[in-house]
């Protein structure tokens, strides 16, 4: 159960566009997703690109469970989703904070969608289409950014708004993605 090392903010692996996923159901496609479950349990993350283990395909995972920030939020089990589509429902944004594990230890605050459609495959190629808002919409569109090289600092508006998670937030551990 080989976890994977997490490459981090500086390396040019984390900028590529990825490629879409041609073939379904491989042994090759179950291998990765080990991996990357591994590799996101191992680190206590909320979700994991494959971009970030330096496999460029569009695909990620994430899991997300009660969160104090997000009380609203609904947990999900572990979804896998693969050649994601996302399309915000509305022109609403709200900002929250975000970490990475490609970034570890820092956090910024960040705009998303509030309301937000994904559709996109599993590993055995069965349609997902989902209709989400709040936490689980962030972290879907927190993902899906690194299949396109965005990293979410990219996305703060206001630099003052980013910093080390230990200071920012003295009294709580957030999780990274
Ligand atoms: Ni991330």
């Amino acid at each position: 159960m080989p976890v994977r090392d997490v490459l981090r903010m500086g390396d040019a692996r984390l900028l590529r566009h990825a490629e879409p996923v041609k073939a379904f159901g491989q042994p090759e496609l179950f291998d990765l997703l080990r991996d990357m479950r591994d590799t996101m349990q191992a680190l206590d993350g909320v979700g994991l690109a494959a971009p970030q283990i330096g496999v460029n395909l569009r695909v990620v995972i994430f899991s997300v469970e009660s969160n104090p920030r997000y009380p609203d939020a609904e947990s999900v089990p572990e979804t896998v989703l693969i050649n994601p589509l996302l399309t915000p429902l509305s022109d609403a944004q709200e900002e929250g904070w975000e970490g990475c594990l490609s970034i570890p230890g820092m956090r910024g605050l960040v705009p998303r969608y509030t309301h937000l459609r994904y559709q996109g495959y599993d590993e055995f190629g069965a349609l997902i289409d989902r209709t989400v808002s709040g936490f689980h919409a962030r972290v879907v569109q927190h993902e899906c950014d690194h299949l396109d090289g965005i990293l979410y600092p990219l996305r703060v508006k206001d630099m003052r708004n980013f910093g080390f998670n230990s200071e920012l937030f003295p009294d709580n551990t957030q999780q990274e993605a």
